[in-house]
């Protein structure tokens, strides 16, 4: 992290734009808000956005603004967001939910610094904006799979910051810790509890999906509990006690796994998880399905019910898109049926409506799977 504030603090002398990487709670905004704070345009306005959190149809007129009447309910002229941001900060948060329509609204307005409000016949008058934009989405993969434009996706990636998950971050775990224990203690006027070094091993040794934020609403419960000797670590939560036994990442998976697809028992997948974790990770390095996958299945390296979570795994991450998955796995589309049929042979075709309609439900595990 301090590597990464070196190079946070050299990004903010720029006017570049800058495109933040990292997994839910990390501290996407946190940087945002650094970049701004450091650059000249610190005295102007910082204007956060979060693309997934507003309608489509709403998106562009908050952007942009609208005219008086220009659909029911604009009521007055709006000048919308990149107008309050003039001379200072745009930050656009979950760009990967971005609709293909939005994403050619943003594009125009990247090239030209021009907005047109919703309902205006004219352009409006040209805005001096700096776009910090933020994903926890593997972009490369959409726009592989045709869900993010490439042009605009090149244009937002002029300086790259990746934020690393909170569990590669060694003992920032505790100092955090420590530092969000100190903040819930007082904002709650109750005391500080100690941490037995136990718990401490605990805390480093779990994986943290929901990174910076759960951390510190851990450390708010705890601070609640009201512990008036040293903290063990069977007073932390179940999820976070689970990293004391070995291949629990791994048993943790597997349930998700059978609640969705009842037909697997994903007991008997390997033991610890760690063959599905280095096919996963040769996957996302670029191996293609074929010689990593497929081999080791030939290999009798791979049990079925592994196989099953591996493209598990891969849906939960596409939200249930074979195409993406095709993409994912390195293949290219016109693979598309000899993969669809070597599934279908093994019997590991899974049903994608799961995968669908959990949408946000598997947004953590998804995002944690495709860092990794
Ligand atoms: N380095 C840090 N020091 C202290 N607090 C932090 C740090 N990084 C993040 N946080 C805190 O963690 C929480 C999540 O941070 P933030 O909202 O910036 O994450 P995010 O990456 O934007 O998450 P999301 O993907 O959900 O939008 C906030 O409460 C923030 O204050
Ligand atoms: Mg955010």
């Amino acid at each position: 992290m301090s590597a990464l504030r070196v190079y946070i603090e050299r990004a903010a002398r720029t006017d570049a734009k800058v495109l933040l990487f990292g997994e839910t709670g990390v501290g996407k905004e946190v940087v945002a808000r650094l970049l701004h704070a450091y650059s000249g345009r610190r005295a102007r306005a910082f204007v956060p956005i979060n693309c997934s959190g507003i309608p489509e149809t709403l998106l562009a007129s908050e952007l942009f603004g609208h005219t008086k009447g220009s659909f029911t309910g604009a009521l007055r002229d709006k000048p919308g967001l990149v107008r309050q941001a003039n001379g200072g900060t745009l930050f656009l948060d979950e760009l990967g939910e971005m609709s293909l329509a939005m994403q050619a609204m943003l594009l125009r307005f990247t090239e030209t610094g021009e907005i047109q409000p919703v309902g205006a016949d004219a352009l409006a008058a040209r805005t001096d904006v700096r776009l910090i934009t933020a994903t926890n989405r593997d972009l490369r993969a959409q726009v592989e799979a045709g869900a993010f434009r490439e042009d605009l996706y090149f244009r937002l990636n002029v300086i790259e910051i990746r934020i690393p998950p909170l569990r590669e971050r060694g003992t920032d775990i505790l100092q955090l810790f420590e530092y969000y224990l100190r903040q819930a203690s007082r904002s709650h006027a109750l005391p500080c509890p100690d941490i037995a070094d136990a718990a401490k091993q605990v805390l480093c040794a779990y994986r943290w999906p929901g990174n910076v934020r759960e951390l510190r609403n851990v450390t708010e419960r705890l601070v609640l509990l009201e512990i008036d000797r040293r903290v063990t670590p069977d007073d932390l939560p179940e999820e976070v006690r689970q990293s004391r036994r070995p291949g629990t990442r791994a048993v943790t998976r597997r349930r998700a796994a059978s609640d969705v697809h009842p037909r697997f028992d994903f007991d008997e997948a390997s033991e610890d998880g760690s063959v599905i974790d280095s096919l996963w990770d040769r996957l996302i390095q670029g191996d293609d399905f074929w010689s990593a996958v497929h081999q080791a299945f030939k290999a009798h390296e791979l049990s079925r019910v592994d196989l099953a979570a591996l493209i598990d795994r891969g849906l939960r991450h596409t939200r249930g898109s074979y195409r993406a998955l095709v993409t994912l796995f390195n293949l290219s589309p016109r693979e598309y049926k000899r993969f669809h049929a070597f599934l279908y042979a093994q019997r590991c075709n899974l049903p994608v409506a799961p995968y669908r309609m959990a949408g946000k439900k598997f947004d953590t595990a998804d995002k944690s799977a495709a860092r990794r």
